[in-house]
This record gives structure tokens, sequence and C-alpha cells, in this order.
């Protein structure tokens, strides 16, 4: 349709774009192709709690299903689309929000798509949720205690935050808030990560097989 039948006067677009959504593919048509359904997997949790490792844990055993994914990672994200943002609650939303359209994007397409972010509070992750759509939304809280992370430290960052050296470190100098209703709690102290990637199969692979 032609923007002037559309009726597109310049006061209801200030500014002046025009999404062309509705004359692409569709996501349904990307999920025959793939015979997949997209979704987005969620984890939250604080840093060295396993997010990192059991998403890749997890992308393996699912490639090995002939099922296509993408990880989306923190330090990953951090180092490429959001190096200008630092660890301010502000930048944070932002750092949530870009990650989730980016994520929408790879969902919509029908891809499997595991996300792994500290997302610190329930806020940033409803503005996720909300962006990339709640039925396509499954949160998983990766619970390990604060003590299991500190005592791992496997980056050093910890040791650095209590020595004052990194500012807002959550857990430490800055607020963790633990999910309300999550689809699957893993404490990667008590469970083996084949425990937890076997835990989420059960979970998503009838959501994602077409
Ligand atoms: S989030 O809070 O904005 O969701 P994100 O998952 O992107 O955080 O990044 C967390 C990673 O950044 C951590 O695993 C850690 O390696 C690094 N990092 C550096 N500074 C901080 C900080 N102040 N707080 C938390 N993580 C930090």
């Amino acid at each position: 349709m032609d923007i002037k039948e559309k009726g597109c006067v310049e006061t209801d677009n200030p500014n002046h774009v025009y999404p062309i959504f509705d004359r692409m593919m569709s996501r349904a048509d990307k999920e025959e192709l793939l015979h997949q359904k997209g979704l987005m997997v969620w984890f939250t949790g604080l840093s060295g709690s396993g997010k990192s490792t059991i998403a890749i844990a997890l992308e393996r055993e699912l490639h090995k299903r002939g099922l296509l994914c993408r990880i989306l990672d923190g330090d990953n994200i951090r180092s490429g689309i959001n190096n200008n943002l630092g660890f301010s609650a502000a930048d944070r939303v932002e750092n949530i929000r870009r990650i989730a359209e980016v994520g929408r994007l790879f969902v919509d397409t029908g891809i499997i798509t595991l996300a792994a972010f500290i997302s610190p509070n329930n806020d940033i992750r409803k503005m996720a949720a909300s962006i990339i759509g709640e039925d396509d939304f499954m949160e998983v809280y990766v619970s390990t205690p604060i003590e299991e992370c500190e005592r791992r430290d496997v980056k050093g960052l910890y040791a650095k935050a209590r020595r004052g050296e990194i500012a807002n470190f959550t857990g430490i100098s800055a607020p963790f808030e633990a999910p309300e209703h999550p689809a699957l709690s893993l404490d990667t102290s008590v469970l083996t990560l084949e425990e937890s990637v076997h835990q989420l199969l059960e979970k998503i692979l009838p959501k994602i097989r077409k």
C-alpha cells in the first residue's frame, strides 16, 4: 500500500520512518524452513553463577538435535554493540533494552536464542519480556548463591569489588533481585552441568519442536 493511501501525514510520523515489517517474509515462513519454533531462553543470575556455561552446554545439545541456536552473552555484547555502556542503573536498562530488541529479531527468525545476562531486577526482566513477547520468553534463574560465586571468582572481579576497585558490582555494591516466578531455577552449587542441561531440555524441547 502506498504511504498516502495509509494516510501517513507528517504529524503522525514525526521521525519520518516507514517500517516494512508487513512486507517481509514472516516468522512462520522461517520456522517452516528451519523445522523449529523460535524461543528466548533468558538466563538471569549473579556474575559467576554459571549462566554462560549452561548456555554453551545447552547450545551444543540443541545443535546436536538439529536445532539452530544463538547465544547472546553479557561480556560478548558488552565488547561489541554495547561497548559504550557501563554498570549504572540507567546503562543496565539500556544494555538489556538493546539486547531484547536484538533478541526479538532472532526469535522472529525462528532461532532458539539463549540470553545470559545478570539482568539484575524484575523491572529490567519485565521490559525484556515485553519487548520480546511474553509467550516467547522463558525466564531461567541461575540461583547459585553469592558465596559460591565469590568462592569461584573465575574473573577475579569479586575480589576487586571487595577491594573497592569496581563500583556498582552486582551482589556486592549493586543490588540483585531474584525472579518471582521463573520457569526454572538452577543452582549450580548443587546440580551438575549435565543435570541443569537435562532439566532445560525437558522444558524447552516441547516448545520448539515443529
Ligand atoms: S547487566 O547487569 O547489565 O545485565 P551483563 O550481564 O551485561 O550485566 O554483564 C555482566 C558482566 O560484566 C559480568 O559477568 C562481569 O564479567 C562484567 N562486569 C564488569 N563490571 C561489572 C559490575 N560492576 N557488575 C556486574 N558485572 C560486571
